[in-house]
């Protein structure tokens, strides 16, 4: 199978603190949801910011489409089609909805296309269309989400990174963000997602990767992920999930 993105081994931590990652590896395959799972603390979000060029790797290697990514910039890694959207979601409160997607094409040189992408977008979401005027910081949970997924599309993104986003929306707002998600990846785009809910994220996905003390323990089909006996152990209560 062809790799879009290949992480190999890699050792990474806080400034000069002790590695939080230590032997984490993943397989990033085009086009499809992936989920990492894994106790708190176990470093999913510290691999999603080592991999986008947060943190700097100390040992082994981020490939991405046979090109070492390794000790780039965010914003270098950002143009290579990689975006991250982190728990906190990283929106710009006291801005507008449509100036947050104009800000997620910082990037993009030619403003004209820019407008022209910013509206798709917001054709493409008649919420965000809706808020458009609206300060981002004063729509609801769900509503932020939406618009934090959507702003990577500006950069036509190959791979989107999300760091929990379904963290404290109601179930019903759950689903919605897995519907965008599996839009994206019905388009091509390529999603790395960290989930709190194994069940719900594992459900959700086509690959599934347990990380624990910093260290990839299981990787493989989301269903084979699933039916693990030591994931149903550990998350899922014991019951069977499949
Ligand atoms: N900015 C930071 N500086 C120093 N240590 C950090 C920092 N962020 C996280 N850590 C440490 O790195 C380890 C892994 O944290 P990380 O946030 O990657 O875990 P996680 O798997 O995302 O957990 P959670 O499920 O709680 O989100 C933890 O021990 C944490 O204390
Ligand atoms: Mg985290």
């Amino acid at each position: 199978m062809h790799k879009l993105l290949d992480v190999t081994d890699i050792t990474a931590g806080y400034g000069d603190g002790p590695a939080i990652l230590d032997g984490a590896h993943l397989t990033v395959e085009p086009g499809k949801v992936h989920c990492i799972i894994g106790p708190n603390g176990a470093g999913k979000s510290t691999l999603l910011k080592a991999i986008c060029g947060m943190l700097k790797i100390r040992e082994g290697d981020v490939v991405f489409k046979g090109e070492r990514l390794n000790g780039l910039r965010p914003d270098q890694i950002l143009r290579k089609g990689i975006c991250f959207v982190p728990q906190e979601r990283a929106l710009f409160p006291k801005m507008t909805v449509r100036e947050n997607l104009r800000m997620g094409g910082f990037i993009l040189d030619d403003k004209r296309e820019l407008d022209r992408r910013v509206e798709s977008i917001l054709d493409r979401f008649p919420i965000l269309r809706e808020r458009s005027d609206q300060h981002a910081g004063t729509m609801s949970g769900g509503q932020q989400q939406t618009l934090a997924m959507a702003r990577t599309l500006i950069i036509k993104p190959e791979i989107v990174m999300l760091d929990e986003p379904s963290l404290g929306l109601a179930p019903k707002i759950v689903q919605e963000m897995f519907d965008i998600m599996k839009t994206m990846s019905s388009e091509g785009i390529t999603v790395l997602l960290v989930e709190q809910n194994a069940l719900m994220g594992l459900r959700n996905a086509d690959l599934g990767v347990v990380l624990d003390l910093g260290r990839t323990m299981i990787e493989g089909p989301a269903r084979d992920v699933l039916s693990d006996p030591r994931i149903q152990e550990l998350y899922l209560g014991g019951r069977k999930a499949a």
